[in-house]
């Protein structure tokens, strides 16, 4: 197939990151046209989209980039390919051992035009740490970077306009090789797909109603709950659906040896704020490391707050002045109520809470607004 100039081309030739791997993206952008023949997208944006209400169900969107790892362990050269259904063993390890792993990060639209990602190479380094607990072989930090990048530009149209939410990119890592015994895979395939998304909570950014379950735990010590394994995520469907059944929003896990310290909630990290401290679970194997959570305990020091990551026991957290979450998909997220043995205690709201002051600032460094001085942003 000839490859005409087109928005879409030229749009990824134009692209200011650097040279080097504007040209590597370009070349691999125009393989997979090459291969995969796609419709080429002139718009903007894409169109029937409601952008404002967008909520956080999947859209399916133009490209997903697809990588394998078989011999040598390394990842061969990544493409990418219309998005769509996977052709899988039966007998994948994913499939019958759960060896898998996802991540999720972002890409938004500032308004000044420009697009931008936010710490992906956290992402990367997170996926590899994971990878080494589920005995899984993982791209490099510069394949994965770049495969993220190369998914956010191809499907730039889904990107909401600025204010209206994010891309939300999902690599995935799993076992696709055929394993009948219990062992590693001997095949693993790296996939990024992206979709459009807003609030992860029905709740939009209204206070969250949190339910705190005592019989089903998370994880344990020892377990995978630091990592973000697929393995993590089924076991709590159960207490989350129950506890939307009664209206909650999500569910509050303790530790499983003692059943007092919280850990986390099924999708995200959570914080509670006494007097002019804050307060977090600390990472010790059952907890997800979340990026978000270390770039929210980044910005609280930078503002004055003392922040502590330590045990925290569920009776603090019944009598906190604030409690809020944090999660790529989430971002920060503001809690109005706890239920805990029946009982159910009420949080400040509404002006001048700790969790507005660092949401705001979250959200400037990531859109563009407030000057980054993490170095943080990744513009593509
Ligand atoms: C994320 O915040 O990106 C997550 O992976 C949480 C998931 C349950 C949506």
């Amino acid at each position: 197939m000839m490859i005409r100039q087109s928005p879409f081309l030229l749009g990824l030739i134009q692209t200011s990151i650097s040279k080097v791997s504007a040209r590597c993206l370009t070349a691999q952008a125009a393989s997979a046209l090459q291969e995969n023949e796609p419709m080429i997208r002139h718009e903007e944006y894409a169109a029937d989209i409601d952008w404002n209400n967008l909520g956080f169900g999947l859209r399916q969107t133009d490209y997903m980039y697809k990588s394998k790892c078989t011999k040598n362990n390394t990842f061969e050269q990544g493409q990418l390919v219309n998005y769509g259904n996977l052709e899988l063993s039966p007998a994948a390890g994913v499939l019958n051992y759960g060896q898998g792993l996802f991540e999720g990060t972002k890409a938004v639209r500032g308004e000044d035009g420009r697009l931008l990602l936010f710490r992906p190479d956290q992402n990367a380094i997170r996926m590899q740490i994971g990878a080494e607990r589920m005995c899984m072989q993982s791209p490099s930090i510069e394949q994965f970077v770049d495969a993220v990048k190369q998914t956010a530009l191809a499907n730039k149209r889904w990107i909401p306009p600025p204010g209206k939410g994010s891309l939300y990119i999902r690599p995935l890592l799993i076992g696709t090789g055929p394993i009948l015994g219990l062992s590693p895979a001997h095949e693993y395939t790296f996939l990024v797909y992206a979709s459009p998304v807003g609030n992860y909570f029905k709740e939009g950014t209204a206070p969250l109603n949190l339910y705190v379950n005592n019989e089903f735990h998370r994880t344990t010590r020892g377990g995978a709950g630091g990592v973000k394994s697929i393995t993590n995520y089924a076991p709590v469907l159960k207490p989350l659906l129950r506890a939307k059944e009664q209206g909650f929003s999500d569910v509050v896990y303790l530790d499983s040896v003692h059943k007092k310290y919280i850990e986390e909630v099924s999708s995200c990290n959570i914080f509670i704020v006494k007097g002019d401290v804050i307060s977090t679970p600390s990472t010790v194997g059952t907890i997800l490391e979340g990026i978000t959570r270390k770039s929210i305990i980044d910005i609280a020091r930078d503002l004055g707050y003392k922040v502590e990551e330590r045990l925290v026991a569920v009776d603090e957290l019944m009598e906190a002045d604030e409690v809020f979450t944090t999660g790529t998909a989430v971002t920060v997220a503001t809690v109005g109520s706890i239920t805990y043995n029946g009982r159910r205690v009420a949080y400040r709201t509404g002006d001048g809470l700790v969790s507005q002051n660092l949401f705001k600032r979250l959200v400037g460094i990531q859109v563009g607004k407030v000057e980054d001085k993490y170095n943080w942003i990744v513009d593509i």
